[in-house]
């Protein structure tokens, strides 16, 4: 039986909440934001959200710093955050119910997702295994550098929390397709370069598919301390620009480090997956999870595989929770492998330009008619190149075709 175990933050479910409305003035939103998270800083305060993250840490020096001052920072904001309540500048603050109100049932799932584990030296161990075989990426060293430093403090916060770094992890993953989709909007915009039918169409189905793995996560209560949402959502802003000035300067450069990232979410699920096999195995997939590999509608998720040889479809289970993160980690897999081709300049067109896919049903049996660069029926499906080299190339290109 599937199930929304509604350990959440309280954030929109998809198929669920607020299904197809639309959102409020952006002041409205921001202030609405602003008052609830500050409430929620604050119950995060004065109840010590953060002695669930001192269970956690490694005993390494760094880890034991962080959390002295964690501590004195969190008893002096309690002082002071209840000097304020007692006379009557802030409201009173009030412990959340909803995890006492958990079913017998649900509590069961909860105390067994509590218990699962990730081993960081592990997960580091799989990385330099597949470097070795040769199935490593091969970047400049300012990418490595900022790639290795990402995951040296996603180690150091996560440490034994293996859903919420997920969770954060997530939030963070979707932004490279963001920005990609913002940037060929903008070089399409501005007359400069018209990116092909497939590269919009997997750019636009890998972010719906991240999005799938957020919710899923989600509903595991990854987001549910204040500091991984405060820590996740500004990571995933500065993420955004950070990629969207790379894909400026170079999109090979902002593939080259997404394929990074996809790779070591492979290893990292490959590993969760190995040492918890038993434990998942007896949790039921979340609602969302069932709703997206398995609903009628799986357009977007065939948009999602550019490596496919004809005729074959991917059709995965979701039984169990297992199932559920195998299907991400084989997700990730096909992420790898998209940003492979994006940054070498050799993605495979899925559809006849005609519009008819082989087989019949657009993304259901892919056709693979064309490699990218390759000229057919008068179109001709480039990689964009980096800004200068667009703006220097512009006065002799047209509108409707490619530099
Ligand atoms: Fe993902
Ligand atoms: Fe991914």
């Amino acid at each position: 039986m599937a199930a929304d175990y509604g350990f959440r933050s309280g954030s929109g479910r998809l198929y669920q909440d607020g299904y197809g409305s639309v959102p409020s003035s952006a002041t409205a939103l921001a202030l609405g934001n602003f008052k609830k998270e500050f409430m929620e800083l604050r119950k995060s305060v004065r109840f010590n959200e953060y002695k669930e993250l001192s269970s956690t840490m490694d005993p390494n020096p760094l880890s034991k710093a962080a959390l002295v001052v964690g501590s004195a920072l969190q008893s002096t904001l309690t002082k002071a955050d209840s000097w304020l309540e007692g006379r009557g500048v802030l409201g009173k603050v009030e412990q959340d119910t909803a995890r006492a109100s958990l079913t017998p049932k649900e509590r069961k799932v909860l105390e067994k997702l509590q218990a699962l584990r990730l081993d960081d030296r592990r997960v580091i161990a799989r990385e330099h295994k597949r470097e070795k075989e040769g199935r490593g990426v091969k970047a400049p060293w300012l990418i490595k550098g900022s790639y290795v430093f990402l995951c040296w403090v996603l180690d150091i916060l996560y440490a034994n929390r293996p859903i919420q770094r997920f969770w954060v992890l997530e939030t963070v993953a979707r932004m490279p397709y963001f920005a990609y989709i913002s940037m060929l909007h903008l070089y399409e915009s501005l007359g400069w370069w018209r990116a092909g039918a497939e590269l919009r169409r997997i750019h636009f189905a890998e972010e719906w598919n991240e999005l799938h793995h957020l919710q899923i996560m989600e509903t595991l209560g990854g987001d549910h301390l204040w500091i991984d949402r405060f820590f996740a959502e500004h990571a995933a802003v500065f993420y955004y620009w950070v990629i969207i000035l790379m894909f400026f300067a170079s999109p090979s450069a902002a593939y080259v480090f997404s394929e990074l990232v996809e790779n070591h979410a492979v290893d990292t699920y490959s590993e969760f997956l190995e040492e918890n096999k038993e434990v998942l195995q007896g949790i039921p997939p979340p609602l969302v999870a069932v709703t997206y590999y398995k609903s009628g509608d799986l357009y977007l998720f065939d948009a999602l595989h550019t490596e496919w040889e004809s005729g074959s479809i991917r059709r995965p289970e979701c039984n169990n929770l297992y199932d559920v993160f195998v299907n991400i980690r084989d997700d990730e897999l096909e992420h790898v492998a998209t940003m492979k081709a994006c940054a070498e300049n050799t993605i495979k067109p899925k559809m006849d330009v005609s519009g008819e896919a082989e087989g019949g049903g657009w993304g259901t049996t892919p056709k693979w008619c064309c490699r990218w660069g390759e000229d057919r029926a008068g179109l001709t499906v480039q990689g964009p190149r980096g800004l200068l080299s667009i703006v220097a190339a512009y006065p002799q290109s047209s509108r409707s075709g490619c530099l």
